[in-house]
């Protein structure tokens, strides 16, 4: 196998996610799914053609260049970039034929001059600030704003929407009064003569636990790759990412002797320390030093010394006297996700890197090969230095080596 380092994506999960949420939110709702950050870590491009083959219509994303991606990987879909643009961003959005967010009436002038230059109208979508603080319009100012956009030609709107700062907070009153509020907006628009096409609130927390927020449309990210965010529901949703390694070095190291940067761990006993060839330069948190435990054998081990930027060291003596086996280079690693019956979670990852399971995910460089599975097994596999054959990846049944849990069961 010529990597040692991956993470696996099944898309059969990510179809079961997409058919989850489907099923959670009713007929005629529609799904946009949110795609940014290469689909929270998972690759944009291979979740965006997978759920547009499951149905999805809709996709967001963060930045230009994100768009311009998936138009460039051949996707027809509705692609809208969530975030504000530059007015220097606005040709190349325009010649991609992405959907924007308007972040003031000036960009609206900006945007509509040049939609009407090319000869191609623009839909956009405008969010009304109802308490995330964040992008938007106010929701004071709603109203006039969409007259205005309304009066502008070369420009369709095509939704009015609002976001959640704490859908997933323990109590989800404030989200309560924003879709009462948006409500609000929404009814005073229709007074002036305006009802936008699509209406919508909800982010996967909105989704799972707030029925008054689906709308006419969600927009999931997190709860479509099967993680459940705080105090929501889980309708059955499945992690679809697991993230894998193997051991490239195994060493007997005598008592009394540190392990790694700034010599933070020292050896109390005789010890077998194991080397994974991954390190924060990958993605995986510094602050997991001697902090962290990854999956050997279908045991937690703990991490020893500091995470480096290539390399990190596991204390392996526990499993050896526990097997009667000592590991060997080779022997597969899981950093989060499942292994012989056993499983370690994203959140998890991101309670020992103090921060969230959306940051671990989408920190998980270009570095780390994607595996993407079909059926259980490597059906596409993309690498740093380009996409290789999926015959090359690890999977069930495969040689001696790939045997142990190289690819997870379901
Ligand atoms: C406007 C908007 N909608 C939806 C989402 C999806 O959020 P989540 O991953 O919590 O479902 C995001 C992501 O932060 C967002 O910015």
């Amino acid at each position: 196998m010529p990597f040692s380092s991956w993470v696996e994506v099944d898309l059969d999960i990510l179809d079961a996610n997409l058919d989850t949420l489907r099923r959670t939110i009713g007929p005629g709702r529609e799904i946009l799914l949110v795609v940014k950050a290469d689909a929270y870590g998972h690759g944009a491009v291979e979740v965006a053609r997978a759920a547009a083959a499951r149905g999805v219509r809709q996709f967001g994303v963060a930045t230009l260049h994100e768009g311009m991606q998936l138009r460039a990987a051949g996707l027809a879909e509705d692609v809208w970039v969530l975030s504000p643009l530059l007015s220097s961003e606005i040709p190349q959005a325009l010649a991609h034929g992405l959907e924007l967010a308007l972040p003031s009436l000036e960009f609206a002038r900006e945007l509509s001059a040049a939609a009407l230059a090319v000869g191609r109208p623009c839909r956009v979508h405008v969010e009304v600030d109802t308490g995330m603080g964040r992008t938007g319009v106010d929701a004071t100012e709603a109203v006039d704003f969409l007259a205005a956009v309304d009066a502008l030609e070369g420009l369709r709107v095509g939704s009015v929407y609002t976001h959640f700062p704490d859908a997933d907070a323990a109590d989800p009153a404030f989200s309560r009064q924003q879709v009462a509020r948006f409500t609000e907006v929404l009814a005073a628009l229709r007074e002036r003569g305006l009802t936008p096409p699509l209406v919508h609130a909800a982010n996967s927390a909105g989704t799972l636990r707030l029925e008054e927020s689906r709308l006419g449309l969600v927009r999931p990210g997190l709860a479509a790759y099967g993680l459940v965010p705080p105090e929501g529901t889980d309708p059955g949703l499945v992690p679809a990412m697991s993230f894998r390694s193997r051991l490239v070095q195994v060493r007997r190291v005598r008592a009394g002797r540190p392990i790694s940067y700034g010599r933070t761990f020292r050896t109390e006993r005789d010890s077998v320390i194991g080397v994974i060839p991954v390190g924060y330069g990958h993605g995986y948190s510094w602050l997991c030093s001697n902090r962290g435990v990854m999956l050997v054998a279908g045991r937690r081990v703990p991490i020893v010394g500091r995470v480096t930027m290539d390399l990190t060291m596991l204390d392996l003596t526990d499993l050896a006297l526990a097997t009667g086996r000592v590991p060997a280079p080779g022997d597969p690693v899981v950093l989060f996700g499942r292994q012989n019956g056993s499983s370690l979670t994203v959140e998890e990852l991101a309670r020992w890197s103090e921060t969230l399971a959306y940051e671990v995910l989408c920190t998980i460089g270009k570095r780390v090969t994607r595996v993407y599975l079909r059926g259980g097994r490597p059906w596409r596999v993309v690498t740093l230095v380009g996409e290789m054959d999926p015959a090359v990846a690890p999977r069930e049944g495969g040689t001696e080596e790939e045997a142990g849990d190289g690819v997870s069961r379901r």
